[in-house]
């Protein structure tokens, strides 16, 4: 998989890329993370990206020209399947896209900043629209760091244990159960006792429970939506 993201200031993309699960998924080539400065792509000599809003207003608005150069750019050189913009008025991003678009080969994150981006980009040049929740951030590039991890992690052989990811909180509509470690008891906080009995049914039929329990409690619109 290929992820290419576009942004004002790529300089915001790149911790979470040089480390831990992402940095080893692309160290090993199951995906190839490019960013792509939007200054590299302005059409006058000071580099221009933003302008005054027509109409009037406070604020300066991310420019179509640069924008459009990038990404005329990079569909020059593949297939895109999608390209996908970060804005608070999005589509609510959650688990079954991130599922859905670790199968694509191709994709473009495009990051907002400052008061807005031309709304032409949004109606002729991106195929969706994301939103990583109801809350402001001060630009779209953290938003696209969360929405490229959660994809990244769900691609095959990125997960050490392939089975951790399907063990992930909402994978299959729940939020996950309590887990612990050494010591089994700490300052006489103990670990539930089924956990070290050895007995694996029991195991799982306890964590299905606690499972079970915690959505209940803490997402019960998750219990409501969840089928079967
Ligand atoms: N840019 C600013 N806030 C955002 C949000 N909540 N989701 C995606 N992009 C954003």
């Amino acid at each position: 998989m290929r992820i290419d993201i576009i942004s004002a200031v790529p300089q915001l993309l790149e911790s979470p890329f040089a480390h831990s699960i992402m940095k080893r998924a692309i160290d090993k080539g199951l995906v190839k993370v490019v960013f792509h400065n939007l200054h590299d792509y302005a059409t006058n000599k000071y580099k221009q990206i933003d302008d005054y809003v027509f109409g009037g207003g406070a604020g300066l608005v991310l420019m179509i020209e640069p924008i459009f150069r990038c990404i005329e750019k990079l569909k020059a050189e593949r297939n895109y399947d999608a390209i996908i913009f970060l804005t608070p008025d999005g589509e609510l991003f959650d688990q079954k896209k991130a599922n859905q678009f670790s199968l694509l080969q191709n994709i473009i994150l495009l990051c907002g900043h400052y008061k807005g981006i031309d709304e032409r980009v949004r109606q002729h040049l991106v195929t969706h629209e994301w939103s990583i929740g109801d809350y402001v951030i001060s630009g779209g590039e953290l938003a696209a760091c969360v929405v490229a991890d959660a994809i990244i992690r769900l691609i095959p052989g990125v997960l050490n244990d392939e089975t951790s990811a399907l063990s992930d909180s909402f994978q299959d509509g729940l939020l996950s159960p309590p887990v612990y470690t050494r010591p089994r008891n700490f300052q006489g906080w103990e670990v539930p006792e089924v956990l070290l009995s050895g007995n694996h049914a029991e195991i799982d039929k306890w964590r299905y429970e606690q499972a079970l329990k915690r959505t209940q409690t803490r997402r019960p619109d998750l219990l409501s939506k969840r089928k079967g």
